[in-house]
């Protein structure tokens, strides 16, 4: 190996939204989830991470960078993926560079890694899925890592479970699994990201701030102590996921609206029936869900389907183009930008794809 190189590789990931919600894991360590689930991956432009991964022979140890500051690789969750995709690193060969390593050397090369995400972290804008799931990425390209996105969303589900959704655009799918050691908890792509491109994203952003019960302490409470976590993880979930499907598949605007606000609230009232209790949603996301509530009902025909995730910002999914003009000119009577509630700003996308910067 030549002494003094550096080879870097860039990738882009979106974050990706659930509309049926992972909440609970059977397995903590490898993130095994207690239920299926759906997500939509949404627009890069919005809502990204963008890692770059370099290697070198005179970097001393592994490190990593987020958002400009130096973070800690000594989580289990790091570790986990960065054995797994040391344990399936190729040889890789840049003849121009005179770079060679070998699939051996990849045990004691290091790596320094610089993740930046376009929208605030941890405020339950799902930072996690997009990044671990660029992590993974763009570390399988450095190391040639040659497995499929379904391999890889295995390894990205072990930093992080809703990472592994993030591995694909358009819709995509979960599965739970049944195996211990977790091979088959993988994700798969329902449809891609041209399928249903009527669909428009609005997030309203209610508050920046991070979240104070974040998604791995919250499922855990919500699996040692809630009654109701089992009926939705067995009865509920399952036959939604079987009426999800149908709803993308048939392009049903109304079922995927009914299914998606129900999923949100039910997720949210499992979060109400934790010991002691979460709240993730505040005024400002039940003002926002009355009013969707309202505007649905008066036309007559679902127009916009609403989900929050574990904080208060609103994910709203508009039928169309006409819808999402509507919705914002709602958004904005009711809740003006610099009022007294704390909603103050949007972002607007499509459903997205996994683009590859590297
Ligand atoms: C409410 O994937 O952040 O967004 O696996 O512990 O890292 P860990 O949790 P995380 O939980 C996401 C929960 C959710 C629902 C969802 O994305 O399905």
């Amino acid at each position: 190996m030549a002494e003094k190189w550096v080879l870097m590789v860039t990738a882009q990931t979106p974050t990706n939204i659930a509309v049926i919600k992972y909440w609970g894991k059977r397995d903590e360590n490898l993130i095994l989830p207690i239920n299926d689930s759906i997500s939509v991956t949404l627009d890069p432009q919005h809502l990204c991470t963008t890692t770059s991964v370099a290697v070198s022979p005179t970097f001393t140890h592994d490190r990593m960078w987020l958002n400009g500051k130096e973070i800690s690789l000594s989580g289990g969750r790091y570790q986990n993926c960065l054995r797994e995709l040391r344990a399936r690193a190729s040889d890789v060969e840049d003849e121009e560079k005179g770079i060679k390593i070998t699939k051996k050397d990849w045990e004691k090369l290091h790596l320094h890694i610089a993740s930046y995400n376009n929208f605030p972290t941890a405020a339950g804008l799902a930072s996690s899925a997009a990044g671990f799931a660029c992590l993974v990425f763009s570390l399988a390209k450095l190391m040639n890592v040659k497995e499929d996105h379904s391999k890889l969303s295995a390894i990205a589900r072990q930093g992080s479970g809703s990472a592994c959704r993030s591995l694909y655009g358009g819709f995509v799918k979960w599965i739970m699994g049944k195996e211990e050691n977790g091979s088959d908890s993988i994700a798969v792509q329902l449809a891609d990201e041209k399928h249903w491109d009527d669909l428009v994203i609005i997030i309203a952003v209610v508050s920046s701030r991070q979240k104070e019960t974040s998604s791995t302490s919250g499922m855990r409470e919500t699996v040692e102590t809630s009654m109701l976590i089992e009926h939705r993880a067995k009865e509920v979930v399952p036959r939604r996921i079987i009426q999800m499907e149908k709803a993308i598949k048939d392009l049903d605007f109304p079922s995927f609206a009914r299914l998606t606000c129900s999923d949100s609230n039910q997720f949210h009232a499992v979060c109400l029936d934790t010991s002691p209790p979460i709240f993730y949603m505040n005024d400002t996301s039940h003002r926002i869900i009355s009013c969707v509530e309202k505007w649905n009902r008066f036309e007559g025909t679902p127009q916009v389907a609403y989900t929050f995730d574990a904080g208060p910002n609103a994910v709203l999914i508009a039928r169309n183009r006409k819808a999402a003009a509507l919705l914002l000119q709602r958004l904005l009577f009711y809740f003006p930008p610099q009022s007294d509630t704390d909603l103050n700003s949007y972002v607007i996308g499509d459903k997205s794809i996994l683009q590859d910067a590297g």
